[in-house]
């Protein structure tokens, strides 16, 4: 049944990976803006529940857990929402990247991506790692990041469901529309 393997296999070797890039049915503006979310406490959440808002129809909310290379492939562009915990992105986050890195690689490369993160006094780490891997897919960061600072300090206040300032929010909010506005014009 050698004629039915995929190219490599039969030759006992292992398949290469396949990066080219998918075929441009749908053109980018007509395509969603991935907004791929973490929240413990619920800070995150409604910073990227805000940005959706801004973003329109074109906004794609979706929990980190639930989000899979297909998606990423689909999207038109990028906005990673998510805590700072211990110095670094949160780990449901991380496992996102880490489930889905391979698989787009090389595949989505220059798509606009920006990031918004909820610290307790830093978030300079979840936001320096999310930078990172951007990097390596080769996206292009079209935004400052927006990290909003809780400044809860105690185990008791650090674990307490969050409250966003009205002010933040309307950041978010703005971003999403940006780049939802960025996307559809084909600025980016
Ligand atoms: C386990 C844990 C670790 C944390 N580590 C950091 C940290 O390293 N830097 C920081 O600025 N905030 C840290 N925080 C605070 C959270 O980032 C902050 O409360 C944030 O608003 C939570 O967002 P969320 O409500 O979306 O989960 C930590 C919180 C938890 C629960």
């Amino acid at each position: 049944m050698r004629a039915c393997l995929p190219e490599g296999i039969a030759a006992g070797k292992p398949a290469a990976i396949d990066n080219r890039q998918p075929r441009a049915t749908i053109a980018a503006v007509d395509r969603p803006l991935l907004i791929a979310w973490h929240s413990r406490t619920g800070a995150a959440e409604a910073m990227a529940r805000a940005a959706a808002a801004g973003a329109g129809d074109r906004g794609r909310l979706l929990r980190a857990d639930l989000v899979t290379p297909e998606d990423l492939l689909a999207a038109s562009g990028y906005l990673f929402v998510c805590p700072e915990n211990l110095a670094a992105m949160s780990g449901l986050m991380k496992e996102m990247f880490d489930r889905c890195y391979y698989s787009v690689l090389g595949r989505i490369e220059g798509r606009p991506y920006a990031a918004l993160i909820a610290a307790g006094s830093d978030g300079q780490g979840a936001q320096r790692q999310i930078d990172r891997i951007a990097t390596g897919w080769r996206l292009k960061r079209v935004a400052e990041p927006i990290i909003v600072n809780l400044a809860a300090q105690t185990p008791e206040a650090i674990q307490a469901r969050k409250t966003v300032p009205a002010v933040e929010l309307t950041k978010c909010r703005a971003l999403g529309a940006a780049l939802d506005e960025g996307i559809a014009l084909g600025v980016f």
